[in-house]
Order: structure tokens, then sequence, then C-alpha cells
């Protein structure tokens, strides 16, 4: 079969772009992107997308309207659809059993049940959201119980690596899609038929087709090797400083191992973002479902370390300081977990400015991309209205890193946006407008410490030590 009408359940930072691009590279087929949240479907139907990502407008604003529709009306794309997406998000569990470590499944159990009520065609049914090895099986189990001799229901796992800030050309030219089926007879025509979908512009050969679990069971493994070496070499840099090694020598020189290869060695404040924690966690709590108390404690050290890492920040920082932050005024340049996103999900930025808070420094934020609105929430506690309170008191948010630098102790680069670079940023001006001393901590190793200490900056980069090389 050929699909020629897809519905995508989920209009978020995955489904959004994921489902934009299949309508902008295959003209021939439908693509209806639904969700229950009315306001993001308005703003994917209006002037500014509701998430921040490069040539994500041009993509939409290409085929909306066109081949790409943005609805709420869920039971009417899932109706027409030969082919449905399942997008939806899977938080880490806030409650009950597994809470804090396992996968939140309630959304991708009522997209199911969703499909499973209103389909009056056979569909084909794709799980594209990150879950614990073996939810197809559930997923099948509630579909099956309704599905008829005339709506049958094959279950795919297509997971998604696109990584945000580089989400269009992730898919424009991904690596691999990876595609997992049952090894039946429908099940592999099932994947034939989104494999068809997807050589409308990827290369044959990147297509890789496996049995469902290990499709989901590689989503959850690369993320968590991908986090594994961002710990390890964050691990890495705390020997660097107090040795005088260099992290960014330290990584050059492994990286050029093509066994090992240069990516995603990059030292930082530690790894943020809406995947990584979840994941490994997931992956943790799998460990230990499966009676694997080992392979969960190895998992779960990535992540321990990677806490680790903002909080040896923090602590580097005050001690810095004299040992209190108290009443001082600490400039933080980024709030996105990473460069060319909007997305603040469990950035670093988060923990250091709570921990700012309660030490009560002043903290002034400067990000150009997140919504003001965006910061106030992820420093309250939800529902706290003292927090909030408290939070307002203690933070500004600035239209520029001149304005968060004025008068400040610190400034702390949290996100590596391009303009924070020297080449970029006007240092001098900065360095004019603070106290002296002027400390400048870099978490993400952006800048070129040698010249901004010749400005008068006291600068100290994570994973360096001021005297390497000299003593
Ligand atoms: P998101 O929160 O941005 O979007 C999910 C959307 O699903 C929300 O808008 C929500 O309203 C909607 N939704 C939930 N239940 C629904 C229902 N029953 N019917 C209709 N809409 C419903 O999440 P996301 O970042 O797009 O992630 C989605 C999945 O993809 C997750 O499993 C995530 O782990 C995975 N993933 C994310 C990324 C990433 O970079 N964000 C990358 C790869 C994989
Ligand atoms: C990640 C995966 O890369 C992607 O394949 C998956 O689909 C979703 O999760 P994402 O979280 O969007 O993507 O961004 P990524 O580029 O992986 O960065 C994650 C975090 O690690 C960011 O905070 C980033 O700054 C940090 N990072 C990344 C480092 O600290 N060092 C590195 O070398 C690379």
């Amino acid at each position: 079969m050929s699909v020629k009408n897809i519905c995508c359940i989920g209009a978020g930072y995955v489904g959004g772009p994921t489902c934009a691009v299949i309508a902008y590279k295959c003209h021939d087929i439908k693509v209806t992107i639904v969700d229950l949240n009315q306001a993001r479907i308005d703003a994917w139907n209006s002037d500014k997308l509701p998430i921040y990502e490069p040539g994500l407008e041009e993509v939409v604003f290409d085929r909306r309207g066109k081949n790409l529709f943005f609805t709420t009306d869920v039971d009417g794309a899932i109706s027409e659809a030969d082919l449905i997406f399942v997008s939806v998000n899977t938080p880490t569990k806030k409650s009950g059993m597994g809470a804090g470590m396992a996968a939140d499944l309630a959304y991708v159990e009522s997209a199911t049940r969703r499909i499973a009520e209103v389909s009056k065609t056979s569909k084909i049914v794709v799980e594209k959201s990150t879950v614990p090895c073996r939810t197809a099986q559930s997923m099948r189990t509630i579909l099956e119980a309704n599905s008829t001799p005339e709506v049958s229901f094959q279950i795919l796992s297509n997971p998604e690596f696109l990584a945000e800030g580089t989400a269009i050309d992730d898919l424009f030219n991904p690596d691999r899609v990876l595609i997992g089926a049952l090894q039946t007879e429908e099940g592999i025509a099932a994947q034939n038929a989104l494999v068809e979908v997807y050589t409308h512009w990827v290369p044959r050969e990147r297509c890789i087709t496996t049995n469902l679990w290990s499709s989901e069971l590689s989503k959850l493994a690369a993320n968590a090797m991908l986090a594994q070496r961002i710990s390890s070499v964050n691990a890495l840099s705390a020997i660097c400083e107090a040795t005088g090694a260099d992290v960014d020598e330290v990584s050059r020189a492994c990286g050029r191992d093509t066994r090992l290869g240069s990516k995603f060695l990059k030292a930082s404040v530690g790894f943020g973002g809406s995947c990584f924690q979840k994941d490994i966690l997931n992956l943790v709590y799998l460990s230990e479902q499966l009676n694997l108390p080992e392979v969960a404690a190895y998992w779960k050290q990535v992540v321990i370390m990677n806490e680790y890492q903002k909080k040896r920040f923090v602590r580097k920082i005050i001690s810095t300081l004299f040992n209190t932050i108290t009443n001082k005024k600490i400039a933080v340049l980024g709030f996105a977990f990473k460069k060319d996103t909007g997305d603040t999900r469990e950035s670093a930025a988060i923990t250091l400015i709570k921990d700012f808070i309660q030490e009560h420094a002043r903290v002034a934020i400067y990000d150009p991309k997140v919504e003001h609105e965006q910061i106030y929430m992820d420093l309250s506690e939800p529902g706290v209205v003292d927090t909030r309170k408290e939070v307002e008191k203690h933070i500004q948010i600035c239209a520029s890193p001149y304005e968060a630098a004025e008068g400040a102790d610190a400034v702390v680069i949290v996100t590596e946006w391009d303009e924070f670079k020297d080449e970029n940023l006007d240092y001098e001006k900065i360095y004019q407008g603070m106290n002296k001393p002027a400390f400048l901590f870099d978490g993400r190793l952006l800048i070129n410490a040698a010249k901004l200490r010749q400005i008068g900056f006291k600068v100290n980069v994570i994973g360096k030590n001021e005297l390497a090389g000299t003593a």
C-alpha cells in the first residue's frame, strides 16, 4: 500500500517539525497535525509559530493550507488518515509507581484509545514518541481489542533522532531513519509503506528496518550513549581544573581517534533538554524492572555526574566570589538549554539560578529567544504564589547582555549562543559597566579567556585552569 494521508497526534517539538518536513518533501501526501492544545494549534496557524527552530518557518509557510494542516479536530484527522504518528509527550512520572524515573505513558495511551475508538478503516499506527521498550505491545493490545474484520491496525516504531536547534537540517538529512515492525507479513508491509514515505528524500540505505523492540530500545540507547559522552568529558573537566590539563585539548586529542569520533565531547555546565535525563531515567527504571540493578546503577551514574557538574560550577562561582554572593548581582547569559532554541526544559540555567537565589544573589538574565514568562514559570514552583513573588524579587530579565552586566559582580555564560562569543559581543563595554573585580565564568568553553583577561576580567572557564601550561 501507498500512504496518502497522514495524521500526527501531538503538535510539539517533534510532531510539528517532523510532519511539516514530510509535507514539504511529499506533495502527494496530505499531512494533518493535531493537538488538544488550542493555543498551540492557533500558533501553528499564525505568523508566529509556537517553537523557534531555524528553517522551520520556510517549511511550514511553504506547505500550510496546501498539503499541511494544523487542527484540534483530532477525531476527523484520525478518521481520514491511513497512517498515524503518535508524537505526544512522555515526561518523567511525577507521582505514583516509578515517580521521578519511569516515563508517563498516559498521553500515549489516551491517544491510542482515541485511535481505537474513532477508526472506521484500517490504520498504520506509528510510535514516534520516545517510550520504554515494549510499549508497542500495550498499544497493540488496546488497538487489537478494538479491531474488526474491516478495521485492522499495524503498529510500527519510528523513533525520532532530531536535535533541537538543528531539527530541520536533521530531518532533511538524517544519519538514519529507524523503523521497527513486528516480523509478520502485515507488519513488514506496513514497514515498507513507511519506508516509502521517507524515501521521497532519504536514501533507502539510510532507512534501517528492525524488529519493534530493537527500534524502541535503540532510541533510549542512543540518547543514553550521547549523554554518557558528555558526562564522561564533564568528569574529565573536573580533573583538568585540578591538574592544569585543558579539557578542550583532551577532547581534541581523544576525538581524533576515529573509533571515538570528535562529536559530543564538548565539556559544559551540564546537559539539559527534554530528552537526555528523562530517557536515561527511563532506561534505569526499565533495568530495575528487569531485575538488572548493576545495569541500572551504571546508567544512573550519567545523570548523577550531570547534577554534580552543575553543582560544582555553582560552588566554583561562590567560592571565587569570596564565598558569598548575597546581594551581589550575577548576570546570566543564556537561559535556553542550548543555542538556537527557545526551549528551556531541564536547562542548566534553571538549576544554577535557583541556587543563586537561595544564596540571596540578584540575578539578571538575558536570552535572545526565551519568553520572559517562561523564565518566571521555570524558576517558580508550580501553583505556589509565594515562590513566584520571591523569584520576581530576585531576578531581572534584560533586553541585552549589556543591561544584564551593568553593575554586576560576575557574568556567567550558560548557553552557547553565538552572540556571546568574544568576536560578537563588546566585552570591553561589558567590563566597563561591571563592579570590579569583574568576574567572568564560562560554562560553555565559548570565549577566548586570554583575550578577556587582557581587558581586565578575572576569567574562569570550565575544564581549564588559569595557570595551565605555565606552572
Ligand atoms: P511536546 O510536549 O512539545 O509535544 C507534545 C504535544 O502532544 C503537546 O502539544 C500535547 O498537547 C500533545 N498531546 C498530548 N496528548 C495528546 C492527545 N491525546 N491528543 C492530542 N495531542 C496530545 O513534546 P515533544 O518535545 O514534541 O516530544 C514528543 C515525544 O518525542 C516525546 O516522547 C519525546 O521524548 C520525543 N522526542 C523529543 C525530542 C525533542 O527534541 N524534543 C527529540 C526526539 C524525541
Ligand atoms: C538530543 C539528541 O541529540 C537527539 O538525537 C534526540 O532526538 C533528542 O535529544 P537535544 O536534547 O535536542 O537532542 O540536543 P543535543 O544537541 O543533544 O544537546 C543536549 C544537551 O547536551 C544540551 O544542553 C547541549 O548543550 C549539551 N551538550 C551537547 C554538551 O554539553 N556537550 C556536547 O558536546 C553536546
